[in-house]
């Protein structure tokens, strides 16, 4: 498929010891896409463990935090802005993180790539909003993604999205209310604007949250097969 991100991928300049990490450490962790075909999510860990995705980790703050209070999980980030790749990698470097693989790509393109079922969980956190109506088509979550991570979660598995944008919250809505595989998990207000405990913060929140912007917080679960 068409591999295609707006945005950034790479700071004007890279500090010397973020290039060590993207030059010694990112091949250790680092999921090629493959041309054609698909990826075998076996192949991503030595052992059977339960995969999580995140899209879009931007600094990789909530990823790490994630990995480390889960070490039995596995836990993959795709991030095409490469310096967001290179401080994820500065924080599994010191806190000797071992369950973590990086995609440094489209979204779109590994979700394609992936085996139906294959994930316990997915987080698109503060995706880029894409405000003007002429951007909408750029957003990561659309219905096409929506029937992606329906596709992708196993059943009772878990998507997770955030944004402070509340155009984008309503879209968001829109494009996975009719997913008929995937039930939205809010029963009262505070469900979608409070940030679960187990769910830490990003780095793109703090800033919403500093200039009092609110954000919504979305939980979705996967439907058992009928
Ligand atoms: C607004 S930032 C939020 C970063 C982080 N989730 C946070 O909350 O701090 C959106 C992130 O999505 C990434 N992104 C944009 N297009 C993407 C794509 N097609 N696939 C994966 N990530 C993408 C950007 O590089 C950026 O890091």
């Amino acid at each position: 498929m068409q591999r295609f991100v707006y945005g950034r991928r790479r700071s004007k300049r890279l500090r010397p010891g973020r290039r060590r990490l993207l030059a010694e450490r990112l091949p250790e962790v680092q999921v090629a896409l493959p041309e054609s075909g698909g990826i075998d999510p076996r192949t991503l860990f030595p052992d059977a463990r339960p995969l999580w995705l995140e899209i879009g980790f931007g600094g990789g703050e909530h990823l790490a935090a994630q990995a480390a209070a889960h070490p039995d999980r596995g836990l993959i980030g795709c991030e095409p802005y490469v310096s967001g790749v290179a401080r994820l990698l500065a924080l599994a470097e010191a806190q000797e993180l071992a369950n973590l693989r990086i995609v440094v790509d489209d979204a779109r393109a590994l979700l394609a790539a992936l085996p139906d079922g294959c994930l316990e969980r997915i987080f698109v956190l503060f995706p880029d909003p894409w405000p003007k109506a002429r951007h909408h088509k750029r957003r990561i979550v659309n219905p096409a993604t929506a029937a992606q991570f329906a596709r992708l979660l196993q059943p009772g598995g878990e998507l997770r999205l955030a944004t402070d944008d509340m155009g984008y919250a309503r879209a968001m809505l829109l494009a996975l209310l009719p997913v008929r595989d995937l039930c939205w998990q809010a029963e009262r207000p505070a469900d979608w604007r409070m940030r679960p405990p187990d769910w830490p913060p990003t780095r793109y929140e703090e800033k919403a949250q500093s200039a009092g912007r609110p954000c919504v917080y979305l939980r979705f679960r996967r439907r058992a097969q009928p």
